[in-house]
């Protein structure tokens, strides 16, 4: 009976699903681990789609090249950022089209800015760069105090209007969730209200996640995965290593 229990609640933990284009039956398309489903609503997890299931794949593999890692985990990137954008308001904005016609459309309304969580988040500016061009970014450097074990800020260099912007705020894992949780103070403290930072990381621990919505349930968290859980030393399981090693130095 126990046995049983324990499966069950693994089984609920990786959640699996037949993965594949629309046009094959379950029966072709492979069962895979998809993203664990969370009842946080200000999570918003990237669709489960086979492209991202096969560029999560090649990140988590440890065999993977340094090269493959960043080509794979910046398209990853991109599709983290797109979405992002989809939850800035926007404004009506009609024009008219070389035909002569009008064309009743959208424009994004106010502005934004990237702040990176050093070393690892720095990886992600590319993808928002290639997005909003000329977008300024901010940096923060959090590390863990070696006494205390607790982190502690370094650092912190942010646009001076950042309080008028909406900020992307970028780290690739979201593990406890201390270091970007302080990041998210030290945006507060600069008059950043919470409800305009979006969160974006490619694998959240559903405890980081639970942590964040505790203490800022208006801010957004954009994942592109929910994975199991956290391991003793506070690693992402399964997840994909250390992020920034595998980007910058491996
Ligand atoms: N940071 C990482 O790079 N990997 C983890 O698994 C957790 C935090």
């Amino acid at each position: 009976m126990a046995n049983t229990n324990q499966e069950s609640n693994e089984l609920q933990r990786a959640p699996s699903q037949h993965v594949g284009p629309d046009y094959k039956t379950s029966d072709e398309k492979p069962e895979a681990t998809v993203s664990t489903t969370i009842e946080q609503k200000n999570v918003v997890i990237l669709p489960q789609t086979p492209q991202l299931i096969a560029l999560l794949t090649m990140i988590r593999d440890k065999n993977t090249s340094r090269a493959d890692f960043i080509f794979y985990s910046n398209r990853i990137n991109r599709l983290l950022v797109e979405e992002a954008l989809n939850h800035l308001p926007v404004h009506p904005h009609t024009i008219t089209t070389p035909v002569g016609r009008t064309y009743a459309g959208v424009k994004f309304e106010g502005k934004i800015c990237g702040v990176s969580i050093m070393r690892a988040g720095e990886a992600m500016e590319q993808a928002l760069r290639e997005c909003c061009r000329s977008v300024r970014i901010g940096k923060i450097l959090i590390q863990r105090d070696e006494e205390t074990s607790k982190p502690r800020l370094f650092y912190d260099k942010l646009p001076e209007d950042v309080k008028d912007r909406w900020v992307l705020l970028l780290d690739p894992m979201l593990a406890t969730g201390g270091s970007a949780l302080m990041a998210v103070d030290v945006l507060r403290s600069k008059g950043v209200p919470e409800e305009r930072i979006l969160f974006l990381n490619l694998i959240a621990s559903p405890e980081g996640a639970a942590n964040f919505s505790k203490k800022y349930p208006k801010l957004r968290i954009v994942t592109a995965f929910v994975d199991q859980g956290l391991d003793e030393k506070n690693y992402i399981v399964p997840g994909l290593g250390d992020f920034g090693d595998r980007f910058y130095t491996l």
